[in-house]
């Protein structure tokens, strides 16, 4: 039997950000509140628009962020697929708010190029995983990335399109990809740069923590923004090229974008050239006898033709800050199912708790086990902490927040705060359930951050 297609009849018709967040981005704020209901249908675009293509779309956080920044960005295709459910929430969620039209739900891996449009920029957020590329006979080229890394789908796409790939690239990941693998630290990362230079892009990359540039969620990631070296942003480079490390802090688009200064406590500046071909890089990239080497790349950087330059940097931001408490709904807004029953609290305070307690292996050994007290309630008057795809559901845990409401009593948090601290608009994923909804708010990205890279990016593309 053909499968029944989903379908959200409840048409939000306010679909706009509340007010905290309107008045946080300000420099949008007009757009912000035009912000409704997509109309069906690919947009049309004119020599004034920026054609964007977004991949591992999940429910648009990207353009969400990208469309809030300037009216003249138009998504004209996106891709979301979701291997492990049959169901594809994102998926729905993103037509419902977006339309169909453009939309392909299918794996990347299968979709051909030629069904993928031109576009000036191409954005997402690709999973973290292992990079690696070993030779093949099997390939004309000789060299071949793992099955499903998906690493590989971005390079496909940019290397089949050849000239008509889009000039600019804005990525994203965990922290952690400047660091991976354990066992050859940067290589990943380094292969990343590698494959992007050979495609004729110069890179920059900046671990971002939104709530240190003043949104409400303490969440880290690393952006990456590439550009060709025919686009006017490799132009802007070369006649700054001379002063590398002003351009990774003041110049870049990230440095541009997210006001920071060189770290004083770490004193990491480095230059250095990825040397080799892909399997190469994979084979030797920061090799040492006992795998203990320290990844070579700082949270902020640049490379050009496989010359890197890498720094650590701090933010200097000095504007508004959001909190938690700021986006809270007021208590009578909030469902009874969200409040957690005085006889549940014994299991909540355990494990938000410090502790040192013996514990049995599956194996049957008995180790220690210890871990410190998270903060409980969590503080409404700082940023939440990072939104994981297991915060939604009633089960107690360590990680999903707690709050205290005026009247006194806990509460988790509803998935229209939870969207809130994302800067979604209220009920972005409304049509799906409540874990659900947690679940693709764990796996998207603050749209504040990529709202603030599309400013920059605007003016100067
Ligand atoms: C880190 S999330 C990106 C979330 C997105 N930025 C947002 O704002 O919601 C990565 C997404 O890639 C999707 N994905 C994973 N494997 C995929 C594949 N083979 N083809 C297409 N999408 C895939 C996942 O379902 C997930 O939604």
């Amino acid at each position: 039997m053909k499968e029944k297609k989903y379908i959200i009849d409840e048409v939000e018709p306010n679909w706009v950000v509340c007010e905290p967040i309107a008045e946080y981005s300000k420099v949008s704020a007009q757009r912000v509140k035009q912000l409704y209901l997509f109309e069906e249908g690919i947009p049309q675009t004119d020599e004034h628009d920026i054609r964007i293509v977004e991949l591992f779309a999940g429910v648009g956080g990207f353009r969400v962020g990208f469309e809030r920044a300037s009216e003249h960005f138009k998504t004209v295709w996106n891709n979301q697929w979701e291997p492990s459910t049959k169901r594809q929430d994102a998926s729905i969620v993103y037509q419902h708010r977006f339309g169909s039209a453009g939309h392909s739900n299918e794996d990347i891996s299968i979709v051909p190029v030629e069904e993928i449009p031109d576009s000036d920029i191409l954005c997402g957020g690709f999973p973290c995983q292992d990079y690696s590329v070993a030779t093949t006979l099997h390939n004309s080229k000789g060299i071949e990335g793992k099955k499903g890394v998906l690493w590989w789908q971005i390079q496909r796409i940019l290397r089949d399109k050849g000239e008509k790939a889009p000039k600019y690239l804005v990525l994203e990941n965990v922290d952690r990809l400047l660091g991976s693998p354990a066992k050859q630290r940067g290589r990943d990362f380094a292969i990343i740069l590698a494959s992007l230079s050979d495609l004729g892009y110069c890179v920059e990359w900046r671990v971002i923590n939104a709530a240190e540039y003043g949104m409400p969620q303490r969440r880290r990631r690393t952006y990456i923004v590439a550009y060709h070296r025919t686009s006017s942003i490799a132009k802007q480079w070369e006649a700054e090229a001379e002063h590398p490390f002003n351009w990774i802090i003041e110049k870049s688009v990230l440095g541009n974008a997210f006001e920071s200064k060189v770290s004083t406590k770490k004193n990491t500046q480095s230059d250095f050239i990825v040397e080799g071909d892909l399997v190469e890089v994979t084979e030797n990239f920061n090799k040492s006898d006992n795998g203990k080497a320290a990844s070579p790349f700082g949270n902020a950087g640049f490379m050009a033709n496989r010359h890197v330059w890498s720094a650590d940097v701090v933010p200097t931001y000095d504007g508004p800050c959001l909190t938690l408490g700021q986006i809270v709904l007021p208590e009578d807004q909030v469902q009874e199912e969200f409040f957690i029953p005085d006889t549940e609290m014994p299991k909540w305070t355990y494990l938000k708790g410090s502790k040192s307690e013996k514990r049995m292996s599956k194996e049957g050994y008995e180790y220690n086990y210890s871990e410190g007290s998270m903060t409980f309630p969590d503080a409404l008057d700082k940023p939440s902490r990072t939104i994981i795809t297991g915060e939604g559901g009633a089960g107690p845990s360590r990680f999903k927040h707690v709050i205290q409401t005026p009247s006194g009593r806990y509460r988790r948090l509803m998935p229209i705060e939870l969207e809130r601290l994302n800067m979604f608009p209220d009920n972005h994923t409304k049509g799906t359930t409540d874990i659900r909804r947690a679940f693709l708010m764990g796996n998207a990205l603050v749209t504040g951050i990529v709202e603030r890279i599309g400013i920059v990016l605007k003016e100067r593309m």
